[in-house]
């Protein structure tokens, strides 16, 4: 699961010794932040095929050597050794072409095959949709129309960033239009928290220990709670977040993600279908929220202005950018049940926010009390039920609470913790997700990216709560900035139970 060579050596065997990457977009955020770093450090690493050639593609006039120098000073400013630098950016051309111009792929095409020698288009393709999402259809029918699908001289693959789709039947037009042209084989839908250590750990820690699995249901857990909380507010994203909200952005894709992976069932194999498979069962397993009880299930909020760090922070609505009437959520809450035998019962409580108190993606596992309390209640100081707490990010690691007699004379009981972390544990520095999820690719292999089944089936379970927020006037309520959220959220609870202090 790490991208050590040493371990990563049966799966690079199958890795091209030449490649083509193609970034479409590479002008844009995420070329900058994500994919020429990960690049980076798995040419470090010494993990990257041998004779790999980056194209960047996009509208912007520029020289091969201005895109070099660009990317070189980006890496230097994350304090990359510069003879390292070089190097890595001598692998680097840049194409200019506007993506709706049919020319612009007949000159790719060209310029493609005049590369390795002449050998280029024998070489396996791979293409990186990084550009807004209102551009994928255009530019998968033109990969299309001038035959970059067609893998008669060497395999041709697809990597599509999230948002897929902005509701169910956008998704479904699009993975219509994609699979028009290129086969589900050959297409690799991101998700980039399933390309996190601690998401695919997941899987290991469930079932490749022997003592979880039998107490993993609904005889012992009393609830889930799943958090991604960011202290970033919309980082000048205001024209994507406008259109997006929260609900989009991160909990049909990660938030979900990491519901299936904590809920399914163990697969038959570790391979790419086996795995998606029992993810879509899980989904399909979520109880539909009939339009009447969305709000019951469901809260949506705002942040408003407030302080974090001992900085004020402006609101939603002051955002620059933001429409002064906008009625985007920047914090979800949800309750959902799973219509399954191993669940049936069990509530998933999800929430997921801009601008909480503080960044933290965590799943937590409740299980039930214990049958008969031994111990008086004035005994029992601050006692909580067993929580196993799966740390996704940042302090990755896994935590039991249980209780514990304090040491002494009389018979107080408190709850204790028992810690693994990475960082100890392991005592290296866990890879990015874009570094195991770009050489996935590039190794053919799909088990950490999206099936077109599961991003519909996903989609449908949101599409009534979608339609129910846009039939709704009115605001929102609002959470200042710092806090954990709209205090409505505490309601999706039965009396008893509450949202996790992290
Ligand atoms: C992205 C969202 O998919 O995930 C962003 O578009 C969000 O809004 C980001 O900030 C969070 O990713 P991570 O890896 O920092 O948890």
């Amino acid at each position: 699961m790490n991208s050590n060579p040493l371990r990563e050596g049966m799966r690079l065997k199958r890795i091209a010794p030449s490649h083509i990457l193609i970034i479409l977009g590479v002008t844009g955020d995420l070329t900058r932040r994500k994919l020429i770093p990960s690049l980076y450090q798995l040419y470090r690493r010494r993990l990257l095929p041998t004779d790999l050639s980056i194209v960047g593609f996009a509208r912007r006039e520029k020289s091969d050597e201005q895109f070099r120098n660009e990317m070189a000073e980006e890496l230097l400013q994350l304090h990359a050794p510069e003879k390292d630098v070089l190097r890595f950016v001598a692998m680097l051309h840049y194409h200019r072409g506007d993506f709706a111009d049919p020319n612009a792929y007949r000159a790719l095409r060209e310029r493609l095959e005049s590369m390795d020698g002449g050998e280029g288009e024998r070489q396996p393709l791979l293409f990186y949709l990084a550009t807004p999402p209102s551009a994928y259809g255009t530019i998968i029918d033109h990969l299309g129309a001038a035959g970059f699908s067609d893998e008669s001289m060497g395999w041709r693959r697809i990597v599509v960033e999230k948002p897929f789709g902005v509701d169910l039947s956008s998704a479904q037009q699009l993975n219509a239009r994609v699979l028009k042209v290129f086969r589900e084989k050959q297409i690799y839908r991101i998700d980039h928290y399933l390309g996190k250590e601690t998401v695919q750990n997941l899987l290991v820690f469930r079932f490749a220990n022997g003592i979880f699995e039998p107490i993993w249901n609904r005889r012992y857990i009393d609830h889930v709670q799943i958090t991604v909380a960011e202290t970033l507010g919309i980082e000048g994203r205001a024209a994507f977040f406008e259109q997006t909200g929260i609900l989009r952005d991160i909990v049909q894709n990660h938030v979900f993600q990491l519901l299936c992976l904590v809920a399914m069932e163990p697969p038959a194999a570790v391979d790419a279908d086996a795995v998606r498979d029992e993810k879509v069962k899980v989904l399909r397993a979520l109880q539909t929220i009939a339009a009447a009880d969305v709000e019951k299930a469901v809260v949506r909020a705002q942040y408003s202005a407030g302080s974090l760090w001992n900085e004020t922070l402006p609101g939603y609505l002051q955002e620059e950018g933001v429409a002064p009437d906008s009625t985007t959520e920047t914090f979800v809450a949800m309750r959902l049940f799973l219509n399954n035998w191993r669940w049936a019962g069990v509530p998933f409580y999800l929430r997921t926010g801009k601008r909480l108190p503080k960044k933290v993606t965590e799943i937590a596992i409740f299980f039930k009390d214990a049958p008969l309390q031994f111990f008086p209640e004035e005994m029992r100081k601050d006692v909580v039920s067993n929580v196993l707490a799966l740390n996704i990010q940042p302090n990755e690691g896994i935590s039991l609470s249980f209780d514990s007699k304090v040491p002494g004379y009389d018979r107080a009981v408190r709850p204790v913790t028992m810690d693994f972390r990475y960082g100890a544990g392991f005592g290296e520095e866990l890879p990015d997700a874009y570094e195991r999820l770009l050489l996935d690719a590039m190794v053919g292999d799909s088990t950490l990216f999206i099936r077109a089944d599961e991003n519909e089936t996903a989609w449908k379970i949101l599409q009534p709560v979608l339609e129910n927020w846009m039939n709704q006037n009115g605001t929102l309520p609002h959470y200042p900035v710092g806090t954990w959220g709209a205090a409505e959220a505490q309601a999706l609870f039965p009396s008893g139970r509450r949202w996790r202090r992290l």
